[in-house]
C-alpha cells in the first residue's frame, strides 16, 4: 500500500510518499517548503501571507515528492490512497491542501483520508528511522525547492526501532498545541488535559521574540540555553503542584516580558536567561507526565510536535522514565518529523478508512482531538 500524505495546515507546505510493506512503513519520499523565514520578518505567521505561499508551493512540492518517491522505487509510483490534514490551522493554508488533495483524488479516482493535524503529529512515532531522499527549502517558492537527486538526509538506521504499543502516553508540543493524550488503540484514545492559553511552542516563540530572537523561536532559545545556566534567574514553572493535566504558559510569558522589561537582562547573561526560559517549560511538562502515569500506568509514552525537537525536553523525559524503574518505552520521533511534515500524515492515514466522497470533505480550522 503506498500512501501520498499532503499537509498545509499552516506555513509548511510538505508532501511524502510513504509504502507499507509486512507491517512496516518506509518513507520513499519526504518534502517539506517552508515559508517561516518570510513569517520571520515580520515576526510570526500572517495567515494571508502565509496561504499565498501555500498556493505557489503545492504543486511543486507534490510533483518533486512523486518524482522522488519514484527514484527511491526505480519506477513510477503507483498510488493507492491519498491522505490530507483537514484540520486544525488557519483555514486559507488548509484550504489549498484540501482542495488540492480532493481534485487529485477525483482525477486519479484515488480514495481519499482526512487526517487530523494533532493526530497526524503522533504517528510520526510509527515511521521507522530510515535513509530518505527529502528535501527542506527555505521558501516556500518553485525556485528555492532544491531538487533531492541525492540521499539528503542521512539517519542513522535504528535496528531498535519499535513502533509505540498501546495503551500509551502521548504528550503533544506544539506551536498551536499542548495535550495530553491516553491512546489505546488506533483511533481509541482519551484527552486527558491540554493547555488552557498559550501552547508550549507559542511559548517558546514569544520568549523568543521579547529577546529579539528570530522566529520560530524554539531552536533559538534551544541554541543560546546550551550555553546557559537554568539557574541564574528565578521564573516561575508553569502550573507547578497542580493536580490536574492541564498546561497554561501565559504566566510565565508574562514573568518574560517584566524581566526583560526591567532590563535585567543584558548580552552576556541572554544565555542564562534562555536556559532558565527552556528549563521551566520542560519541567512543566515533565510534571504532568509524571502525574499522568502515576494515575495511567503505561509502559509507552510518545511524544510528539515541533517542541519535541528539544534535545533537552527528550533527554530529561529519558531520565524521568528511566528512574520511574517501571521499563517504560519513551518514543521520540527523529527532528524532522517533529515539525510539520507530510510523512505524519501519510503515516496516520494508514490506520485509518477513506471517506465514501471524497469531494464532501471540508476543512474544520477548529478541529480538536
Ligand atoms: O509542530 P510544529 O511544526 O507546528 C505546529 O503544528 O504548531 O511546531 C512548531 C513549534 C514552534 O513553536 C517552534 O518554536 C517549536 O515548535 N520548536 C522548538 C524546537 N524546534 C521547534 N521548540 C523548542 N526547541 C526546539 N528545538
Ligand atoms: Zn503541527
Amino acid at each position: 500500500m503506498i500512501i501520498l500524505g499532503i499537509e498545509t495546515s499552516c506555513d509548511e507546505t510538505a508532501a511524502a510518499v510513504l509504502e507499507q510493506k509486512n507491517n512496516r512503513i518506509q518513507i520513499l519520499s519526504n518534502v517539506v517548503a517552508s515559508s517561516a523565514s518570510l513569517q520571520a520578518k515580520y515576526g510570526g505567521i500572517i495567515p494571508e501571507q502565509a496561504a499565498r505561499e501555500q498556493i505557489k508551493s503545492i504543486i511543486p512540492v507534490i510533483e518533486e515528492s512523486l518524482r522522488l518517491a519514484s527514484l527511491a522505487q526505480g519506477s513510477s509510483i503507483e498510488l493507492d490512497v491519498i491522505a490530507v490534514t483537514y484540520g486544525p490551522g488557519l483555514i486559507g493554508s488548509l484550504l489549498v491542501g484540501v482542495e488540492t488533495a480532493k481534485t487529485l483524488a477525483l482525477i486519479w479516482k484515488k480514495p481519499l483520508i482526512p487526517v487530523n493535524h494533532l493526530i497526524g503529529h503522533f504517528y510520526a512515532n510509527w515511521i521507522p528511522p530510515s535513509v530518505v531522499p527529502s528535501e527542506r527549502s527555505s521558501r516556500g517558492n518553485l525556485d528555492s525547492i532544491k531538487i533531492a537527486t541525492s540521499v539528503a538526509s542521512l539517519l542513522p538506521r535504528n535496528d531498535n526501532f519499535e513502533v509505540p504499543a498501546f495503551p500509551c502516553l502521548g504528550l503533544l508540543v506544539s506551536g498551536g498545541h499542548t495535550d495530553l493524550v491516553l491512546f489505546t488503540d488506533h483511533g481509541k484514545y482519551k484527552y486527558l488535559g491540554g493547555t488552557r492559553d498559550d501552547a508550549a511552542g507559542e511559548c517558546f516563540d514569544k520568549c523568543a521574540r521579547l529577546l529579539g530572537l528570530p522566529y520560530p523561536g524554539g531552536p533559538h532559545i534551544s541554541k543560546l540555553a546550551q550555553k546557559g545556566d537554568p539557574k541564574k534567574f528565578k521564573l516561575p514553572i508553569p502550573m507547578k503542584g497542580s493536580k490536574d493535566f492541564d498546561f497554561s504558559y501565559s504566566g510565565l510569558k508574562t514573568a518574560v516580558a517584566r524581566i526583560v522589561g526591567s532590563e535585567q537582562v543584558t548580552v552576556d547573561s541572554k544565555t542564562d536567561f534562555a536556559a532558565s526560559i527552556e528549563n521551566v517549560i520542560v519541567q512543566s511538562l515533565i510534571d504532568k507526565v509524571i502525574l499522568a502515569l502515576k494515575k495511567y500506568p503505561v509502559k509507552n509514552v510518545m511524544i510528539a510536535g515541533g517542541v519535541a525537537a528539544n534535545k533537552k525536553l527528550v533527554d530529561r523525559l529519558q531520565v524521568t522514565v528511566d528512574s520511574l524503574k517501571s521499563n517504560i518505552r519513551l518514543h521520540v520521533p527523529p527532528p524532522r518529523l517533529c515539525t510539520d511534515n507530510g510523512a505524519m500524515i501519510a503515516a496516520a492515514g494508514f490506520f485509518q478508512k477513506p471517506i465514501k466522497n471524497p469531494l464532501s470533505l471540508q476543512t474544520d480550522p477548529n478541529l480538536s482531538l
